[in-house]
């Protein structure tokens, strides 16, 4: 069995996809890792909206229009309730928080099962409300892409780079 550390390192982002769908028993299993993730105050803002029917993803790549995003077998829609997500005293809105736990959990359960992910927010927001008719409350907040990789998909140099661990961790005060 993989240690966390290596299940977390083989996550990367797959932009590459064979034409195989994903089995409903391993799709159940990582929603049901995505369900289960915390919230702020346990509040739980978050709601996925699968797309899997070939009409309404192709719709949906008019809001992020590449054609490995085309590929992909199953689109995961994470949208955040803004009308739920809990509120600091100073107002900040923990929803997006809470979107990124859940999200976070779905990749790496995915990784588990075989199957690739990418996150995807740099999407046509204003085109994803209306396609999928969310009302104001309901923010898109991020896709995933999910399915088998292809077998020529390969981890990119940006997932090999990360900042050494000197950079990133403080000890005590900044
Ligand atoms: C919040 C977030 C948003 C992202 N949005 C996109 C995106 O719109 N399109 C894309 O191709 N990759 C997107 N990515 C993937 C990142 O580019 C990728 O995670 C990063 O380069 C590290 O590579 P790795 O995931 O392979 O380790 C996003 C990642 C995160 C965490």
């Amino acid at each position: 069995m993989l240690t966390f550390l290596e299940l977390a390192k083989s996550r990367y982002s797959v932009r590459n996809y064979l034409p195989l769908p994903v089995e409903e028993e391993k799709l159940q299993y990582i929603l049901e890792c995505g369900r289960i993730a915390p919230s702020a105050a346990n509040f739980q803002p978050c709601i996925i909206d699968v797309v899997r029917d070939s009409e309404l993803k192709k719709q949906l790549a008019g809001t992020y229009n590449r054609e490995w995003f085309r590929q992909a077998p199953v689109v995961l829609v994470f949208l955040g309730d803004h009308n739920l997500g809990w509120k600091r005293s100073d107002g900040k809105d923990h929803t997006d928080i809470d979107i990124a736990i859940m999200a976070d959990h779905i990749t790496l359960a995915a990784t588990e099962q075989g199957l690739g992910t990418c996150w995807i927010c740099n999407f046509d927001a204003v085109k994803c409300r209306l396609l999928l008719n969310l009302p104001d409350h309901i923010e898109p907040i991020a896709y995933l892409s999910l399915g088998y990789p292809a077998v020529s998909t390969d981890q990119t140099s940006r997932h090999l780079k990360r900042k050494p661990f000197e950079e990133i961790i403080k000890f005590d005060q900044f």
